[in-house]
């Protein structure tokens, strides 16, 4: 029997030293120690032997085994070695790693994010609808007649089945009502689109933020109260607020809100339009809803929209507005969130 294993450990060592990568080595295992190598063959022998020499010779079996499989490892973990080195080879840790670009938020994100964040503290929840309107969700809900001019297809973007892009994020206001009775408080930030000569100060594509306060006892004082804080909390305390009397179908009265501070030059700046709900939408509202939810001699309510466009060009200095559409990223690179 040791002149079969002697031999066999001698050659089984000298194979696995020369084993060239680790299919070879797989292999010799194979060869070696699976269920038909060689050493298992020898055990399979082991019966043949007289008792009293099976002691012995199995103690030389499990030795020659053991050699063997901790030969297979031990090569199979220089092998590894000598792959990783050469992966390694050539490659230099001191040289400067690839960059991660970071992204930035567009200045009209970031004052979003603001203006959001204002109101939610006074507790307005978020609310939303789509770019792509019904008329009557853009305009007669509001009661905003049919030979209004903001209807003209010189103003706005027609669908050929006669939807149309939302002028004004006002909508959102008739989409609310239209699901939830009172009281409401929402805002409803989003984008706006209308016919316009593009140029330094004007886009086809803008943004707004709506608000719609609806409750028992809502007053032009709360408006304005709401106002106040909003815009001294966008462009801090000393801010001027002024409310001019103006006309929107679905208010009465109507405002626009205008600001002035020495931060922004001392002028008058218009931001928004604004107003106590008209009982007419109310009507409208209800009409639609098929019950009287929205009882005028119940609640009111005011609303309001800024234009956030504007207000992100005076904040960040920008000449002009196409800045903020043409994605120049050395333009956009400068905001960090
Ligand atoms: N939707 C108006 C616009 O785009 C702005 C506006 C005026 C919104 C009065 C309102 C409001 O909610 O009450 O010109």
């Amino acid at each position: 029997m040791n002149a079969v294993l002697e031999p066999l450990r001698v050659q089984a060592l000298a194979e696995i030293a020369a084993a060239a990568d680790p299919r070879e080595l797989d292999a010799l295992r194979v060869r070696y120690l699976g269920r038909t190598g060689s050493i298992s063959q020898v055990s399979e022998r082991m019966k043949e032997l007289p008792k009293e020499e099976r002691p012995v010779q199995g103690r030389l079996l499990n030795e020659v085994r053991s050699a063997v499989a901790s030969a297979l490892d031990a090569r199979a973990q220089m092998l590894q070695r000598d792959t990783d080195r050469s992966a390694l080879a050539g490659l230099d840790v001191t040289l400067p790693g690839t960059p991660v670009a970071s992204g930035s938020l567009h200045p009209i994100t970031l004052l979003m994010d603001r203006a959001v964040a204002l109101l939610r503290r006074m507790g307005f929840a978020m609310a939303d609808g789509p770019d792509i309107e019904t008329e009557w969700h853009c305009f007669d809900a509001l009661n905003t007649p049919a030979d209004h001019p903001a209807r003209n297809e010189q103003d706005t973007f027609y669908l050929p089945d006669g939807r149309l892009l939302r002028t004004q994020t006002s909508t959102v206001q008739v989409r609310v009502m239209e699901r939830a009775a009172p009281p409401v408080r929402i805002i409803a930030p989003g984008a706006c689109y209308r016919r316009d000569e593009i140029d330094a100060t004007h886009l086809a594509q803008f943004n707004q933020i709506e608000g719609l306060y609806i409750d028992e006892g809502v007053s032009l004082a709360d408006l304005r109260d709401t106002v106040v804080f909003f815009v001294r909390g966008l462009f801090g305390e000393q801010t001027e607020v002024r409310m001019r009397p103006h006309f929107f179908p679905f208010t009465e009265p109507s405002y626009e809100i205008d600001i002035r501070s020495a931060a922004l030059g001392n002028r008058w700046l218009e931001l928004a339009g604004c107003g106590m709900v008209d009982p007419a939408v109310f009507a409208q509202m209800n009409l639609r809803r098929g019950d009287n939810a929205y009882d005028p001699e119940r609640w009111t309510g005011f609303a309001f929209g800024f234009g956030i466009d504007r207000l992100a060009m005076i904040l960040a200095g920008l000449p002009d507005i196409r800045l903020l559409v043409e994605n120049d990223l050395r333009f956009l690179g400068q905001y960090r969130g």
